[in-house]
C-alpha cells in the first residue's frame, strides 16, 4: 500500500471525477428525501498543493490550477466554488461531498491507510453526519448496502497499484449493484490502453446494468519525470444509474474544461434501457 493521492490531487482526472460527483449530488438533492454517500476509497479529504508530494509531480498544475482561472456556471461553477476551499488546498471527494450534503443526508468514507484515515477524520471533524471507517472499502461497502434511506451514491476510487485492482473494483461494483440496484455508482479507472479500458467497461456492461454512462478525459501526456513511470494521460469514470441530467451537465462543463486543460472529454452511454 504505497499509493498516496497527495501526488495526484487536483490533476485532470480528479477534476473530471469530482465534477461528476458534484453533479450527481446536486441532482440527488432535488428530492427532499435524504440519501447516503459512500466513498469506498476516501483518501485524506484535504490536500496541500504546496506539499513536497504535490510539488514533486506538479500534477495539479495541469488540472485544477488551470481550471481555477476559468469561470463557470451550473455544476462547473459549484465545483469551482467548492474547490476554492483555502489557498493551496484541494478538497478530496469526501470533503467535496460532505460540503454539499443537507441535514437529512449522510456520508460514510472508508480509507485503509491509517495515516490517510487519521487526516480524513481531521478534515471531516466539523461534520457530525460524516462517519469515517478505517478499513477495506470493498468489504465495508457490501455491509452498508442497501442503505436504510434506499437512496445512495457510491464512489469507488481505488489506487490501481496493480492490475488485479481492475477485477476487484469490477466485482465490487457488480456485487454492490446486485444488493442495491437503484443506487448511483461511480467507478473511476486509469486508461493506459484504450483496448484494455474498453474491455474493462464491456465486462461491466455485460452484467445487465440498465443505465451505464462512461465519461473519459484525456490530456496530452506530460513529459515523463526522471525516476517516475509514464505519467497518466487519460482516465475514465463509469457511472451506473446517473441521475437525469448528469450527462448534459458533463457536456456543458466539457465546453470550458476542454480548452482550459487542453483536454478531450467523451461522454457516452454504454447502456440506456
Ligand atoms: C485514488 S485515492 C482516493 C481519492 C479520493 N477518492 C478523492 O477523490 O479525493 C485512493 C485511496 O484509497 C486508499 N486505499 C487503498 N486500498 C484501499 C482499500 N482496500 N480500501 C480503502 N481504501 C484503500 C489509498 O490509501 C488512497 O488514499
Amino acid at each position: 500500500m504505497n499509493y498516496r493521492h497527495s501526488f495526484h490531487a487536483g490533476n485532470f482526472a480528479d477534476v473530471a471525477k469530482h465534477l461528476a460527483l458534484v453533479s450527481a449530488i446536486a441532482h440527488l438533492k432535488k428530492k427532499d428525501k435524504g440519501f447516503a454517500v459512500i466513498d469506498t476509497h476516501g483518501g485524506r479529504g484535504l490536500y496541500d498543493l504546496s506539499s513536497r508530494e504535490a510539488k514533486r509531480t506538479g500534477e495539479h498544475e495541469s488540472g485544477i490550477a488551470k481550471l481555477a482561472k476559468a469561470s463557470g456556471e451550473g455544476v462547473l461553477g459549484e465545483y469551482l466554488a467548492l474547490a476554492r476551499v483555502a489557498p493551496d488546498r484541494y478538497p478530496g471527494s469526501p470533503l467535496l461531498a460532505m460540503k454539499m450534503l443537507r441535514p437529512q443526508d449522510r456520508l460514510v468514507a472508508i480509507e485503509k491507510h491509517p495515516e490517510e484515515s487519521a487526516e480524513l477524520r481531521h478534515a471531516l471533524r466539523p461534520y457530525d453526519r460524516a462517519r469515517i471507517v478505517e478499513g477495506d472499502g470493498y468489504k465495508e461497502l457490501l455491509a452498508l448496502l442497501p442503505p436504510p434511506e434506499r437512496r445512495g451514491l457510491v464512489l469507488i476510487d481505488p489506487p490501481y497499484e496493480d492490475d488485479k485492482e481492475f477485477a476487484h473494483a469490477a466485482q465490487a461494483l457488480i456485487a454492490a449493484h446486485r444488493r442495491f440496484a437503484t443506487g448511483v455508482y461511480m467507478l473511476w479507472f486509469p486508461i493506459k490502453s484504450e483496448a484494455a479500458a474498453n474491455a474493462f467497461c464491456g465486462e461491466i456492461a455485460n452484467h445487465g446494468i440498465e443505465k451505464l454512462l462512461r465519461m473519459d478525459i484525456a490530456i496530452k501526456p506530460p513529459p515523463a519525470k526522471p525516476g517516475r513511470g509514464e505519467p497518466l494521460a487519460a482516465a475514465g469514470l463509469l457511472i451506473v444509474n446517473p441521475p437525469f441530467g448528469l450527462d448534459d451537465d458533463m457536456r456543458a462543463a466539457a465546453l470550458v474544461v476542454e480548452p482550459a486543460l487542453d483536454a478531450r472529454m467523451t461522454i457516452a452511454w454504454l447502456a440506456n434501457a
